[in-house]
């Protein structure tokens, strides 16, 4: 079986859309699905961070890695959880915008300080979370990234937000990054079959067809109080409607997006039955048994 490590950055220049809680839950799902995850807390505000349990660290972030004093192997923390590692953020990365936005190099930082870890092929996914801004952060982690997740809320001007973000991705595309591809929009924080949301949610799905993820997450309490016991509302409470939409999410996500490849076996073969296509075993947790999930691969 062989691997390829997929990098995905999960940006959307409005605060407030579910960024943070999709990396944490799409990570988590990701990794009880026994997928490595590295997730990468890109903002400042260090929610991610806290979500997933750890302490903000002086020198414990990308920051040092892109100053160029640490190597980035020394900066990634295991959390509670098999196949779950973060690079945290702390308070110096909110810095970064000044102290790197007149380096020349400053597009292909993010790209420079995780190639070690992409080449390592010990990752399956490299998760990386972004501030809610088009600064130069979020456009040197869209360098960095194979394809870009974009959470939205079906709300009025929607469509508006999408525009900047896919411009952005186009001209990243065009120019340092031509192998980048929007990977896909999902609709979080869900409220109802309310009218507006159901026109903006057509209206988004006829636009970007196949690119909208099937799995809508719901607006559900769990799903904000996990934060602040640090511990992804697939963990902490896995039942939770929440939870079950991020698990059906992530089964989506890993669907769509493999990374784990098993070469067909040579035709030559004495026995019928070992002519058969080499099928990787699907796994099934207990946990995804209870949600009726089957491994996608
Ligand atoms: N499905 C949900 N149900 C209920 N609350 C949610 C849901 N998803 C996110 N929230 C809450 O909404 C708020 C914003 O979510 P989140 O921090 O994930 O957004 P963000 O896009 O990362 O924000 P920022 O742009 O500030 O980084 C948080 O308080 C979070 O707990
Ligand atoms: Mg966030």
């Amino acid at each position: 079986m062989t691997r390829q490590t997929k990098t995905i950055a999960i940006a959307n220049q409005k605060g407030g859309v579910g960024k943070t809680t999709t990396v944490v839950n799409l990570a988590a799902a990701l990794s009880a699905r026994r997928r490595t995850v590295l997730v990468v807390d890109l903002d400042p505000q260090a929610h991610t961070t806290l979500a997933l349990g750890l302490e903000k660290t002086a020198g414990v972030s990308i920051y040092p890695v892109l100053a160029g004093v640490k190597p980035v192997d020394d900066v990634i923390q295991p959390t509670k959880w098999d196949n779950l590692n973060i690079i945290p953020s702390e308070v110096d990365l909110a810095g970064a915008e000044l102290e790197f936005g007149a380096r020349q190099d400053r597009l292909e930082m993010i790209r420079a300080a995780l190639a070690p870890v992409r080449e390592s092929g010990v990752f399956d996914y490299i998760i990386l979370d972004c501030p809610p801004s088009l600064g130069i952060v979020m456009t040197s982690a869209l360098v960095a990234t194979d394809g870009v997740l974009i959470p939205i809320q079906a709300e009025y001007l929607a469509m508006d937000g999408l525009a900047l973000i896919t411009g952005s991705i186009e001209r990243i595309r065009q120019s340092v990054n031509p192998g980048l591809e929007l990977n896909g929009i999902v609709f979080t924080m869900v409220n109802s079959t309310a009218k507006l949301t159901a026109d903006v949610m057509n209206e988004v799905r006829n636009h970007f067809g196949e690119k909208v993820y099937e799995t809508v997450i719901p607006r559900n309490v769990r799903v904000s109080e996990a934060p602040s016991m640090g511990v992804p509302v697939v963990f902490l409470d896995p039942r939770s409607k929440g939870a079950q939409a991020y698990k059906t999410f992530a089964w989506e996500f890993q669907a769509k997006n493999p990374t784990r490849f098993t070469p067909p076996r040579p035709p030559a073969a004495s026995h019928p039955a070992e002519s058969a296509p080499a099928v990787e075993k699907p796994e099934v947790k207990a946990d995804d048994a209870v949600s009726g999930d089957t491994d996608p691969q």
